[in-house]
């Protein structure tokens, strides 16, 4: 008696599960391995094409100029990318300079995921996460791949006492409400961030 209601109620659960509707809604849109690897590219672009200005004009001139560098040429730079891949790539901070580079709710958990995964002791060049979401009704992909502090990032997101005093003037007549100080090597910075269509 007990195993044909057993089986009874097996029965029930498949043909629950066969039902078309639920499996289309418990079916999720997955990221193929190609889109992955190109949206993990645009995101080295973006890293590669700062750090190489960035260390230019640092080895050329002076952490001050460079400040006015990366004013104006980071947000520049990140346009360009978004512009030619024709996806939004840009740049979030754990605590942010520049007003524009808020971490929206999604873009809050991936740091805090990256946040735990340093913790466990993971390096942040392979720390990258990715879901998929719908906006307007079409997939869109959200991705962050996550950014640690290095020696050069010191010179103007270190503690204030070691910012140079002519860096730190700069930045507080570019950026009076600048949050992004006080970093120590090997912490986490922020994250690449991509939301493109599917
Ligand atoms: C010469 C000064 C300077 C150096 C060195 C520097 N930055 Fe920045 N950083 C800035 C300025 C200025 C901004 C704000 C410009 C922007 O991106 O909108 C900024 C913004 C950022 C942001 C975006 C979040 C925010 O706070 O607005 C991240 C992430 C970031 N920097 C990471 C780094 C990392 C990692 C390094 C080292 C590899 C580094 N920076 C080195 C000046 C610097």
């Amino acid at each position: 008696m007990t195993t044909i209601t057993l089986v009874a109620a097996a029965l029930l659960l498949s043909s629950c599960t066969q039902n078309p509707i639920t499996k289309a809604a418990a079916k999720p849109i997955s990221v193929d391995a190609k889109t992955l690897a190109d949206t993990r590219t645009v995101a080295l672009q973006l890293r590669d094409q700062l750090g190489a200005k960035l260390h230019t004009e640092m080895a050329k001139n002076s952490p001050a100029s460079a400040v006015g560098m990366c004013n104006i040429s980071a947000p520049e730079i990140a346009a360009a990318v978004s512009k030619e891949s024709g996806w939004q790539v840009g740049r979030i901070g754990t605590r942010i300079r520049n007003a524009s580079n808020q971490p929206n709710n999604w873009q809050q958990a991936a740091l805090d995921n990256f946040a735990d995964k340093a913790k466990k002791g993971e390096k942040f060049d392979a720390m990258e996460t990715y879901s998929v979401a719908t906006e307007n009704g079409k997939p869109v992909l959200y991705y962050a791949k996550a950014i640690g502090v290095q020696q050069p990032c010191l010179a103007c997101h270190g503690k204030p006492e070691n910012i140079p005093v002519d860096v730190k003037a700069i930045l507080q007549e570019k950026y009076p409400n600048d949050q992004a100080t006080g970093y120590v090597l090997g912490e986490l910075r922020g994250a690449i961030v991509i939301t493109r269509p599917l």
